[in-house]
């Protein structure tokens, strides 16, 4: 089947142009202004639409155990709402249990996807413990894709790992050449904070905000651009937050060091106020780490900006506001952390972003595709629109208004962080592959279609 695109303006990370897209089985073959109609088995008119690559989200946990419950959205209906927004490609996270092969955890996460994936998807692996055979499965796993890994500065006893455990892993990414991400927070010094907040008895959502400081994610921000430049490697800090971590960031970036980092939509249009709603749905906004003071809001969108910060992520974790983040409601330390939102990631950063004069419309393709596409070893096949890559195309609506709510996503959870955000600029249709998956408000695509990435290593060349 070929697809003729005709009359829409393409949107790259680097330029805008009217042009026709020619589409043959998966991928795209020209893109030209004049491309004869009779190319194609059929032709889709864009006329008023912008042509953009299908959004890259780099950061999500589908079908996770965490805080003693699951995340609600599984591999079909995660990656099914994602298609809705206009995301085409997701990296989700392994978790590798303590005292077991990361094997063992790469094969339990594909068969979470196996029959369900609905976009094309990649792992990362969470590291919890480089004890059992640790370092070779990491090499073992970069030949199977997995491109990069996960370490926790947080979660003590849960997912925390040492400085010791976290140097080792990203000396050996200077061999490997996968990319570690770090969450970083200095879990140990927030316990000590969480544990004098419970015996005062504070116990509602908004203690998970006020035990969570600033400070705490810059030092830890710090620790890890440190340990890499000792191991002489990159590093990707994910989801950061705030205005203290940021500079610590782009002091290290500012020195030449290959220090990257994400934020996320919540980062940069919700404060800590939402955590203090009351009958207690500020558990709603319970997720780590946590949301800041207004003021940090504006310094992330510079970071956007100026490229201190390289990538919108989601770090979608959606646990429903009934019957999972009713777990703490006599501590807040029981509320299962994560927030909902791989289906809004495009309409909310287009709509504050672009529209608001804050990013160029090509940056928003930079940050939300391109980027992670390069960074996560995927480009070109992903993250741009050109001849050879895959045909994963956003038909985007500039003019579309659309009010995000619970009742009409599409994500399986029973509350948006974003309720009643109002956007100009929505997704009209989203090919993937060469197939329309989704139009207007339909998807068409087969529940299992989504394919395993298998995910190139810095320097190695993609690997289909
Ligand atoms: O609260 C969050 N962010 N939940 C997901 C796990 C993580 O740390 O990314
Ligand atoms: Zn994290
Ligand atoms: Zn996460």
């Amino acid at each position: 089947m070929s697809t003729l695109i005709r009359n829409g303006t393409v949107v790259t990370a680097e330029s805008t142009f009217p042009a026709d897209i020619l589409v043959e089985g998966e991928k795209i073959k020209e893109v030209r202004l004049g491309i004869p109609t009779g190319a194609a088995d059929r032709t889709i008119d864009a006329t008023g639409l912008l042509l953009m690559p299908g959004g890259v989200d780099a950061h999500t946990h589908l079908d996770m155990p965490f805080g003693g419950t699951t995340s609600s959205d599984d591999f079909e209906t995660g990656t099914r709402a994602a298609a809705f927004g206009g995301t085409t490609t997701i990296v989700d996270f392994a978790i590798q249990a303590r005292g077991t092969r990361m094997r063992d955890a790469l094969d339990t996460w594909w068969k979470k996807a196996e029959g369900k994936a609905c976009v094309d998807f990649g792992l990362h692996m969470i590291v919890t413990d480089l004890g059992v055979a640790g370092l070779e499965d990491m090499d073992d796993l970069v030949n199977e894709g997995v491109a990069s890994f996960k370490l926790f500065m947080a979660y003590p006893n849960v997912l925390m790992v040492d400085d010791a455990t976290i140097f080792r892993a990203l000396k050996r990414t200077a061999k490997n050449g996968a990319l570690i991400c770090m969450h970083a927070e200095n879990g140990s010094v927030i316990d000590v904070i969480v544990q004098q907040a419970l015996a005062e008895g504070k116990t509602a959502p908004i203690y998970h905000g006020l035990t969570r400081p600033t400070t705490a994610e810059a030092e830890a921000v710090n620790r890890s651009i440190a340990m890499a430049e000792m191991a002489g490697v990159p590093v990707y800090i994910v989801h950061l937050s705030s205005e203290d971590a940021l500079n610590k960031v782009r002091e290290a970036r500012d020195r030449g060091l290959p220090a990257f980092a994400e934020t996320c939509p919540q980062y940069l249009l919700l404060s800590i106020e939402e955590m203090e709603r009351p009958n207690f749905e500020g558990a709603k906004y319970v997720f780590t780490p946590p949301l800041r003071e207004k003021k940090n809001l504006g310094k992330l969108w510079d970071g956007l900006k100026h490229d201190h910060l390289q990538v919108v992520s989601t770090d979608h974790c959606p646990f429903c506001f009934e019957d999972q983040k009713v777990l703490g409601k006599d501590d807040f330390t029981k509320i299962p952390n994560g927030g909902p939102g791989i289906e809004n990631r495009l309409q909310l950063i287009y709509h504050h972003g672009v529209n608001e004069g804050k990013l160029s419309i090509n940056r928003f393709v930079e940050l939300v595709s391109t980027t992670p596409a390069r960074i996560f070893g995927m480009y070109p096949r992903k993250g741009a629109i050109a001849a050879g890559s895959d045909a994963d195309i956003v038909f985007w609506d500039p003019q579309a208004d659309y009010t995000i709510s619970a009742k009409t996503h599409h994500m399986r959870v029973d509350y948006s962080m974003f309720e009643g955000f109002r956007v100009k600029g929505n997704v009209s249709k989203v090919m993937s592959r060469g197939e329309v998956v989704v139009d207007g408000g339909n998807f068409l695509g087969k529940v299992g279609r989504g394919r395993y990435l298998k995910r190139a290593a810095r320097g190695g060349a993609w690997a289909s």
